[in-house]
């Protein structure tokens, strides 16, 4: 997968693994792990799904409409490429944290969703349920943050909690924090992320 690969400068502390928004690169999230983590070895990827030339995760049918087997295929495929860097680069595979906006945020939950251990904790920012009427792995009290927006026309409010209800059954710490921006990822979400992150991981 294209992706850049930035060094620690902190040992021990958590790799953070960032997935853009559709239509963005690798480059759009690296300021929020500034803010996060500034002292990570920071792994952020593109998305291998082009859309109207636009970098995406997995492919979908419509606004908020799934493929569920490019979905499923991109998961194992992202999950891959995790371990594969993980040697790669020679970071800790099981102290890595991910980070993503809207479709980046969407992958995150997938992974969530299929494979247990996959992450040390996520920070989703206008996710949706990725894939319904699946079993979650068990996710030992995995911190999880939600940012959302009361007014998101892309992820409502009752996916938002359907989300939150499903991760907790799950066996997560979950956080919800919401603004009132729509679907836009703004400034005053971010550094609640960033609060959260300091006290949670
Ligand atoms: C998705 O397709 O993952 C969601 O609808 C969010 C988006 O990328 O617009």
């Amino acid at each position: 997968m294209i992706h850049l690969y930035q060094q620690a400068t902190e040992a021990d502390r958590p790799t953070l693994v960032l997935f853009h928004g559709t239509g963005g690169t690798e480059r759009d999230l690296l300021p929020l792990s500034q803010l996060m983590s500034p002292g990570s070895a920071v792994l952020s990827l593109r998305g291998n799904v082009l859309e109207n030339g636009m970098p995406r995760f997995f492919r979908r049918l419509g606004q908020g409409v799934f493929d569920e087997v490019d979905l499923v295929h991109r998961t194992k495929e992202v999950h891959k490429f995790l371990d594969k860097a993980a040697e790669q680069y020679g970071f800790d595979r099981a102290n890595v944290a991910a980070v993503g906006y809207s479709n980046g945020a969407n992958i995150i939950a997938s992974l969530v969703f299929h494979f247990p251990n996959v992450l040390r904790a996520a920070i989703l920012h206008h996710p949706m349920v990725p894939l319904w009427g699946r079993q979650l792995p068990n996710l030992f009290s995995m911190p999880v943050f939600i940012g959302a927006g009361t007014n998101d026309p892309i992820c409502s409010p009752a996916e938002t909690d359907e989300l939150k209800k499903l991760l907790t059954q799950a066996g997560a710490a979950v956080t919800v924090h919401w603004e009132q921006h729509g679907h836009q990822l703004t400034r005053p979400e971010v550094e609640a992320a960033a609060a959260w992150y300091h006290a949670e991981v």
